[in-house]
């Protein structure tokens, strides 16, 4: 198990993101700072529009900010050269999405292994990505393609795929979006489970407040800036 220290996980320091469109500036983030702590369950708050999934996706090196920095662990992540960003991206941070990004012609558990594909799949890494499947309540949906699982079944598959890479950090943009609340509040107890059990940061957004627990950190955005409660 993975000691939860008490440094701070991610420092986001001014951070801007402009978007460009012919003669259009969109100004998504306008000097966001704040921090992270090292194995806290974070929700990102907030309207339509206001930024969330633009931090998301600077957070996982999806994307590069216009200004401002973000340190993961001390390394500032945005200065790295584009291999090193994509090497972050591929094996240290795992996304769940709204849209479960599953493939439909493969199996849930070829869909958990699906990002090590490129790399190849050792008989280790196939009989922990089986465990996962399990831990996440579909031992025996392993060999059942999307269309034949429930929509709460298929984001756990999606969930099992991002902590196949050990990730320390886990970045999820509305997971529970598409599921009804019931199905949402167990997807969202897996992610909490994650953190218990393995201190991973999870950073959530959502724009449904009913999933917050007392103690959760909560970070609520406008506009492209951080409003305080
Ligand atoms: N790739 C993009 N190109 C142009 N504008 C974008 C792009 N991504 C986001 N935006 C704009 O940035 C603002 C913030 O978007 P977003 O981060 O998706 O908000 P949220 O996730 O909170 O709904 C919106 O005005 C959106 O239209
Ligand atoms: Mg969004």
């Amino acid at each position: 198990m993975t000691a939860t220290s008490s440094k701070p996980a991610i420092e986001i320091v001014d951070l801007t993101k402009e978007f460009t469109i012919g003669p259009t500036t969109v100004r998504a983030l306008r000097g966001v700072s704040t921090t992270i702590t090292s194995g806290s369950f974070q929700f990102v708050l907030g309207p339509s529009g206001s930024g969330k999934t633009t931090l998301l996706y600077l957070l996982g090196a999806l994307d590069r900010p216009s200004g401002g920095s973000i340190i993961v662990d001390g390394r500032a992540i945005n200065e790295l050269s584009q291999d090193d960003q994509d090497y972050f991206r591929r094996h240290e941070v795992g996304f769940v999405f709204q849209s479960f990004n599953l493939l439909g012609n493969l199996t849930a558990l070829e869909n958990v292994l699906a990002p090590f594909f490129p790399v190849g799949v050792s008989g280790e890494l196939r009989k922990r990505a089986t465990d996962l499947l399990d831990h996440v309540g579909l031992a025996n949906r392993q060999q059942h393609r999307p269309r034949e699982l429930s929509g709460g079944e298929q984001q756990r598959v999606a969930i099992a795929r991002a902590l196949l890479k050990q990730p320390k950090l886990v970045l999820a943009d509305e997971p529970t979006g598409e599921l009804d609340h019931q199905t949402g509040a167990e997807v969202m107890g897996y992610l909490r489970g994650l953190r218990e059990e393995m201190g991973t940061t999870v950073v959530v957004v959502t724009h449904d407040e009913s999933y917050i627990d007392p103690g959760d950190q909560t970070l609520r955005l406008r506009d492209g800036l951080i409003v305080t409660d």
